[in-house]
């Protein structure tokens, strides 16, 4: 069976694990943590970089720092991850649904102005497989507003738009280290303060609601509770497996393109015979390789086409269910438009198919050939 994802170890983790706990701490905040916020600083730019258990946490504790508050609404896509969606309603506000672009699966840009009303606080755009919504638009949508905006980045460490790393362009970015995600340690995050403003009450908001940090800092004579927050810390053993997979981020991304450009170059006869589309990046866009998606020509094939290659021991996968036909979804979000066509259509036709690490020609070769035996079947 060719898994769908394999885990990539980059051969330092169980290492530096062994080095965080003869350092004698492993809870948050130690040698690792703090590590893995430099290197992260020092790759993305951001102003300030702070590790969370989840990219989960880090959209939590964005939405705490902007003040949502019930009543609020938040536009973002209804093509993403539960998680973009929750960080909203834990808050008591409300997600609006708009809908995405049919080339690159993001946050149609064009769309947002509609979606936006007098209870409108902020925008969260979501990059999807490491390919960042025109921030250029999405900000000055924002500006003329006055609306906050957080770049659900999950999928793009190593990813950029113009230069500039995805997740350092609105006020706040949030990053997954899910098993998942290019760059790994299980479950872990971050949280990316582009609003300096928002420095010191995330400290805060991480840390339980307490000055533990400033008070680690001498900063105050008082460890004590300050104001709300939460668990967001990571323990030391987790940034310290994650540190030994930052350290070879570029190795990671340059492999993977490797993969996902073989794929592109040996699935265009079935784009050019008009079976499937292909990904379509941007050009001002540097993608992080993160996935690999086709989209079919109805839901019939696309299911027909994962059972296909199941039944020959290839592991295929689609995402995912919008969020506004979801049970929760229906309950508490809203959409402006009647419908979001293209969402729709992009979720019943969309197919992953296996990219990891240590993906063989062979196995991509197996793959290729079984795409194109199903269509050449029809
Ligand atoms: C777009 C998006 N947002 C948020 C998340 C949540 O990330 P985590 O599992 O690190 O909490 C994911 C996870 O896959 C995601 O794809």
């Amino acid at each position: 069976m060719i898994p769908f994802n394999k885990p990539f170890i980059s051969g330092k983790e169980l290492y530096y694990i062994a080095d965080s706990v003869m350092k004698g701490s492993i809870s948050g905040n130690g040698f690792y943590t703090k590590s893995c916020e430099v290197l992260l600083k020092k790759i993305t730019l951001a102003n300030k970089v702070l590790m969370t258990n989840s990219c989960t946490a880090a959209l939590e504790m964005a939405c705490m720092l902007i003040n949502l508050e019930p009543g609020d609404e938040v536009i973002m896509p209804s093509y993403t991850f539960v998680s973009t969606a929750n960080a909203v309603v834990l808050r008591g506000a409300v997600p609006v649904f708009c809908d995405i672009r049919d080339d690159t699966y993001n946050l149609d840009e064009a769309k947002i102005p509609m979606c936006i009303s007098d209870k409108t606080k902020a925008i969260i755009p979501v990059h999807y497989a490491g390919q960042s919504c025109e921030m250029n638009s999405i900000m000055s949508i924002a500006h003329e507003h006055g609306l906050f905006v957080i770049e659900d980045a999950a999928q793009s460490v190593g990813a950029y738009q113009n230069g500039q790393h995805a997740g350092t362009i609105g006020d706040l970015g949030c990053f997954s280290f899910h098993e998942t995600k290019n760059i790994m340690c299980g479950e872990g995050g971050a949280l990316l303060i582009n609003n300096p403003d928002f420095i010191k009450r995330a400290e805060i908001i991480r840390e339980k609601g307490t000055n533990r940090e400033a008070f680690f800092r001498k900063e105050t004579d008082l460890y004590t509770w300050v104001d709300k927050g939460s668990s967001y810390l990571p323990s030391e053993l987790q940034m310290a497996f994650l540190y030994a997979q930052l350290e070879n981020l570029k190795l990671i991304i340059k492999r993977r393109r490797k993969a996902l450009e073989y794929y592109q170059l040996h699935l265009k006869s079935l784009e050019d015979s008009g079976y499937i589309r292909l990904p379509k990046i941007l050009s001002h866009n540097e993608v992080n390789y993160h996935l690999f998606a086709l989209i079919c020509r109805t839901n019939n094939e696309r299911n027909q086409l994962i059972a296909y290659l199941s039944d020959r021991g290839v592991n295929s996968v689609f995402h995912y269910i919008p969020l506004h036909s979801s049970p929760e979804g229906k309950k508490i979000s809203r959409i402006v438009e009647k419908s979001l066509p293209v969402t729709d259509k992009i979720s019943e036709c969309l197919l992953r198919i296996p990219v990891y690490y240590e993906i063989t020609i062979e196995e991509q070769n197996y793959i290729i050939s079984m795409i194109k035996e199903f269509f050449e079947a029809l």
